[in-house]
């Protein structure tokens, strides 16, 4: 932290407060306990444990093959590695669109078996009552609009919404249902930078963007995207932030070539007889 202040624990409530304080909020993806520790340790915001970790880990095409079984487990580790950060799990596809009871239950496993401190589920007016329910449960909920990547198929592709007047009216009218819900937040992807700060004036809880400009009260990126470890699709919202895979082939490059010479491992390297 730049000044001496008390490093908080970002709860819910503070996440919000920063909305109404014109604080912006950064938000990253990670995976994994060590990740996580370092994420904490940077001070971001909030760690979302996105179903991008098909994409990311798995080299999964897209986002529906996640499972909440492969959700459970990452999100257990992003949780023991972070001590100040709101942990944000997503739901994986189908984990709560079928019945409100299995959204409910779902959502009530990533608290209890995994820690999460809050969810966050895809779709506008439409998942409205089922982020009602889940909130009465005492889960926080985090909406998530615009090109959502569960719902791809009927996009047509990774499109841009919000072009179109009707597609305005919907993400418009999506946001202040999701807020009267109970939402606490949204995250607002590949929308028209206009619509985002429209979407953004019109609701009284924070919208995180992705690819939806500069406009939102905060930002969230892929963990993988900012370090360059993907590299299958760089959509043009991406900043690479550093580029690790050339770092890790030198690293391997030079274990390889001291193994191969005997130059690894050294007496220093080895448990040697006691004299
Ligand atoms: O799965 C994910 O990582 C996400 C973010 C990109 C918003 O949903």
């Amino acid at each position: 932290m730049s000044d001496n202040t008390e490093r908080k624990k970002i709860t819910v409530t503070r996440f919000v407060n920063k909305k109404a304080k014109g604080e912006k909020i950064a938000v990253l993806t990670a995976y994994d306990y060590f990740m996580a520790r370092i994420l904490d340790k940077a001070e971001i915001d909030s760690i979302l444990v996105g179903d991008s970790v098909g994409m990311v880990l798995y080299g999964e095409k897209g986002t529906h093959p996640v499972t909440m079984e492969i959700m459970l487990a990452h999100v257990k580790a992003v949780t023991k590695g972070t001590s100040y950060a709101l942990v944000i799990a997503d739901m994986p596809f189908m984990s709560y669109q079928p019945s409100l009871k299995m959204a409910i239950s779902n959502a009530g496993r990533f608290v209890k078996e995994s820690a999460a401190e809050a969810v966050k589920l895809e779709g506008g007016i439409e998942m409205a009552e089922t982020v009602k329910r889940i909130v009465e449960c005492g889960i926080p909920v985090m909406g998530h609009i615009g090109m959502t990547p569960q719902s791809i198929h009927r996009f047509g592709g990774a499109k841009v919404q919000g072009r179109k007047e009707k597609s305005r009216q919907y993400l418009i009218e999506s946001a202040q249902a999701l807020e009267e819900a109970g939402a606490f937040s949204m995250v607002l992807e590949l929308i028209q930078a206009d619509v985002a700060q429209e979407i953004t004036a019109a609701v009284n809880i924070p919208t995180i963007g992705i690819g939806s400009g500069k406009f939102c009260d905060g930002q969230v990126l892929v963990i993988n995207d900012i370090l360059g470890l993907y590299d299958i699709y760089t959509p043009k919202f991406i900043r690479h932030y550093a580029n690790l895979p050339p770092i890790i082939e030198k690293a391997a490059k030079e274990f390889i070539s001291d193994v191969k010479s005997g130059g690894y491992p050294n007496e220093g390297e080895s448990f040697l007889k006691k004299e």
